[in-house]
């Protein structure tokens, strides 16, 4: 459905291939991202370059494998030039992501930097005040049966990785960790990397 009617995906030019998203259809875990890149966009699956490879490393970290959870993004198609979306193609794809996350109904979704978490949460606020704090999410309101799902905003793995910090590290930790307690489950120690 998405790929014939989506009125964004449908009459972009900029990208080789859609990414729609993958993993697990009953994940209890989702992780939202914003756009496609390079990568992504030849090889039709999210997070597959080097912001990817952080976020695997987020993923053990947690002690799952990437096939436990579900990864998807705001756009399904690569931006020119890899900018950040445009409002109105959110306004156009992200319906989309939201059908698709009302049908996995996970139990917590994990919001990866700014575009992510505003189209979520519809908040202007950004990452840094919303990061680390669980908000929620009501789902399924276009299919008339509306849930809420709790949400974990933190930072992209592309922003951790040009800002590698201790600090922020620490902190992408501690939202993890947040996100793994109301998934019931126990934090894996921490592995220095
Ligand atoms: N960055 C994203 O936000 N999503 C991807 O799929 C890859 C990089």
């Amino acid at each position: 459905m998405h790929a014939g009617r989506c009125p964004h995906c449908t009459t972009a030019t900029a990208h080789t291939r859609l990414v729609f998203g993958e993993g697990n259809p009953d994940a209890e875990l989702v992780f939202v991202g914003e756009a496609p890149g390079e990568t992504e966009d030849q090889l039709g699956r999210p997070f597959v370059g080097r912001a990817g490879e952080k976020l695997d490393g987020m993923i053990a970290a947690m002690g799952f494998e990437r096939a436990d959870v579900y990864i998807a993004n705001v756009l399904k198609s690569r931006p020119p030039d890899n900018r950040t979306p445009l409002a109105h193609e959110i306004d156009r794809c992200g319906p989309y992501l939201l059908a698709q996350l009302a049908i996995i109904r996970p139990k917590v979704i994990l919001t990866l930097g700014g575009p992510a978490t505003k189209l979520l949460l519809a908040s202007e606020l950004g990452i840094t005040r919303l990061r680390g704090a669980f908000a929620t999410v009501r789902l399924g309101v276009a299919e008339g049966a509306p849930f809420e799902v709790p949400v974990m905003p933190t930072f992209h793995p592309a922003y951790l990785l040009r800002n590698y910090t201790v600090e922020t590290r620490a902190q992408v930790w501690e939202d993890l960790k947040k996100v793994l307690a109301a998934l019931g489950r126990d934090a894996p120690a921490r592995k220095a990397n």
